[in-house]
C-alpha cells in the first residue's frame, strides 16, 4: 500500500516537472520566430536584415537584444500608463507584439551584421575630441565612456551607436536635450545632451555614422 502511494507520488512529480519543462521550452527565445516577425511586419521600414535604407528608420542589425526588447517596451502604452518613447509610427507597430514577440524579435536582429554608414565630412577632429574625452570643463562625459570607442556600446544598458544614420542620431540628441525622449535611465543622455550645442550635435552624430 505504502509502495504504491510512494509510486504514485513520484509519478505525479514526474508529470509536474514535465509540465514545468514544456512551459520553459515555449518561452525560450527564438530568433527564427522573431525573423518571421521581422519580415511580416518590420521589413517595410528596417528591411528584412534590419540596415534600414531610409534615415528616419533607424538600423536594428547588430544592435544588443536588451536594448532593443527595452525600446519595444518603451514605445508599448502599458497598463494605462503612456509610452515611455513617443513614437506614432513604433507605437502601432509593438501594439499588436507579445512580450515573447518582441524578445524573439530582438534576438533576431542582433544576429544580422550592420551596414555602417560613412562620415560625410573630414572635419572630423573637434568632434572625435569631443567623443573620445568630452569635455570636462562643461561637465560633458565621453561618448565612448558609455559607448565604447568604436560606438560598438556595451550591453545590457548601453546602445550601439557606431554605424548609424546621422539624421537619426541628430534627432534622437535634439529628443534628449529637448526631454521629448525621456525614456533613458538615471537621465544619462538628457544630461549630455543638455551641454551640446546644435553645431556639436550634428558633427558629433556625422563622426558616429563612420564610426566602426
Ligand atoms: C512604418 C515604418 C516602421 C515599421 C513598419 C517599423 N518601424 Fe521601427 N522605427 C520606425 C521609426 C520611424 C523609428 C524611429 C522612432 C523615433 O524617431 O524615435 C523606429 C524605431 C525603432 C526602434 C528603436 C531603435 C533604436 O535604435 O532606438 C526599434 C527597436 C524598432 N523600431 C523596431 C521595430 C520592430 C521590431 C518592428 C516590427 C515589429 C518595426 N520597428 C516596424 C519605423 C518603423
Ligand atoms: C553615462 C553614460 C552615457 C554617456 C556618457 C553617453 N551616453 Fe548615449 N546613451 C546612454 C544610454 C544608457 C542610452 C540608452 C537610453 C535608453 O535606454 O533608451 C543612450 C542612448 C544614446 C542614443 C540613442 C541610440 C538609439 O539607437 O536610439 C544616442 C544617439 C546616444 N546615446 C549618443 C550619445 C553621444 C553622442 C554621447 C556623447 C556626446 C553619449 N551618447 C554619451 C548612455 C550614455
Amino acid at each position: 500500500m505504502v509502495h504504491r502511494f510512494i509510486a504514485l507520488s513520484l509519478a505525479l512529480a514526474c508529470a509536474a516537472t514535465a509540465q514545468a519543462a514544456d512551459k520553459t521550452a515555449a518561452a525560450k527565445i527564438d530568433p527564427a520566430k522573431g525573423q518571421q516577425v521581422a519580415a511580416q511586419i518590420c521589413a517595410a521600414c528596417h528591411n528584412p536584415d534590419g540596415n534600414s535604407s531610409v534615415s528616419a528608420n533607424p538600423k536594428l542589425a547588430g544592435q544588443h537584444a536588451d536594448y532593443l526588447y527595452k525600446q519595444l517596451k518603451n514605445f508599448k502604452a502599458d497598463g494605462g500608463k503612456p509610452a515611455e518613447r513617443n513614437s506614432a509610427v513604433m507605437a502601432g507597430m509593438v501594439a499588436a507584439l507579445t512580450d515573447q514577440d518582441m524578445k524573439n524579435v530582438a534576438a533576431f536582429y542582433v544576429s544580422q551584421t550592420q551596414k555602417g554608414e560613412q562620415a560625410k565630412t573630414q572635419a572630423i577632429e573637434a568632434a572625435q575630441k569631443l567623443y573620445r574625452a568630452g569635455d570636462a570643463s562643461r561637465g560633458l562625459p565621453a561618448c565612448a565612456g558609455c559607448h565604447g570607442p568604436a560606438g560598438a556600446g556595451i550591453p545590457a544598458q548601453y546602445p550601439r551607436i557606431g554605424g548609424q544614420f546621422a539624421e537619426y542620431t541628430e534627432a534622437q540628441l535634439k529628443a534628449f536635450r529637448e526631454g521629448s525622449r525621456a525614456n533613458d535611465p538615471n537621465r544619462m543622455m538628457r544630461a549630455v545632451a543638455a551641454r551640446m550645442s546644435d553645431a556639436e550635435i550634428k558633427a558629433v552624430s556625422d563622426y558616429i555614422a563612420g564610426l566602426r
